[in-house]
């Protein structure tokens, strides 16, 4: 169902509002900023996509605001928490329940987890959310959450793992150099739109340059031949 900007502009200022003020100032890039890029390249998407603007800048602006890497692993905080709010607010339940649904679906669950199916609203939702965890940007959060983490950037023993549960994937204390190839190398592939499949090809490729001079730096006349096999399945 589309549904008319005009009915719904005082939602949407009061959510943005809302998530400017409850969202802390972060250092783990989950923060307003992110919010604000996310929901930008969302709505983008949507509209040579063809979704309801709406349900994406709603779906966009409440994705992170009970996050369940913040949350003790509770992957249903950020729904119940985003239905709460649209629920005080009168809005239309069968967009409250799409909504939910997004924000439900959205976390990338592991390498080898089937992913849940998304309305096309939702997908817009995740290619943007997923854009913003790659290219330069993708790569300073990576290491800015590892390191609110306590992790470690790298260590050549720790080889990276495609975590077949979430549950794996939740408890997995990896360096942050394995994100890259847990998650962050593979996303331009699982990115469901062609409008977001375009926008992650530039993006994705200062992923594979950064991996690579990082390597190039670490290893110098030393060769890591345990993680050859990791860099030339994504080229580096
Ligand atoms: P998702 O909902 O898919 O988890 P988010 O928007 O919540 O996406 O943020 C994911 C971002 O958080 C990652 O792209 C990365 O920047 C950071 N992150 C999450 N887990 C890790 C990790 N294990 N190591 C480094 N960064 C991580
Ligand atoms: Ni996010």
């Amino acid at each position: 169902m589309s549904h008319s900007i005009h009915d719904f502009s005082s939602i949407i200022e009061a959510t943005r509002r809302h998530v400017r003020e409850t969202l802390p100032l972060d250092a783990t890039g989950h923060d307003w900023q992110h919010v604000f890029r996310v929901t930008r390249t969302a709505l983008a998407i949507a509209r040579s996509e063809g979704a309801d603007p709406i349900v994406v800048e709603l779906a966009a602006l409440l994705h992170d605001i009970a996050d369940w890497k913040f949350h003790n692993g509770d992957h249903e905080a950020g729904s119940r928490a985003a239905r709460q709010w649209l629920a005080q607010h009168h809005v239309p339940v069968e967009v409250i329940d799409e909504v939910a649904a997004i924000i439900d679906r959205l976390s990338f669950k592991g390498a080898g987890v089937d992913p849940a199916p998304l309305s096309l609203a939702g997908q817009c939702v995740q290619d943007a959310d997923r854009l913003d965890a790659i290219g330069a940007i993708g790569v300073a959060r990576a290491l800015a959450y590892g390191g609110y983490k306590s992790r470690p950037i790298f260590d050549p023993e720790h080889l990276p793992v495609l975590h077949d549960s979430f549950a794996a994937y939740k408890g997995s204390v990896a360096p942050s150099l394995n994100h890259f190839f847990e998650k962050l190398l593979l996303l331009k592939d699982r990115l469901q739109t062609n409008t977001g499949k375009q926008l992650a090809a530039e993006r994705h490729e200062f992923l594979v340059k950064f991996v690579r001079q990082f390597f190039a730096e670490w290893s110098g006349e030393e060769q890591l031949p345990a993680w050859d096999t990791w860099r030339e399945r994504h080229g580096i």
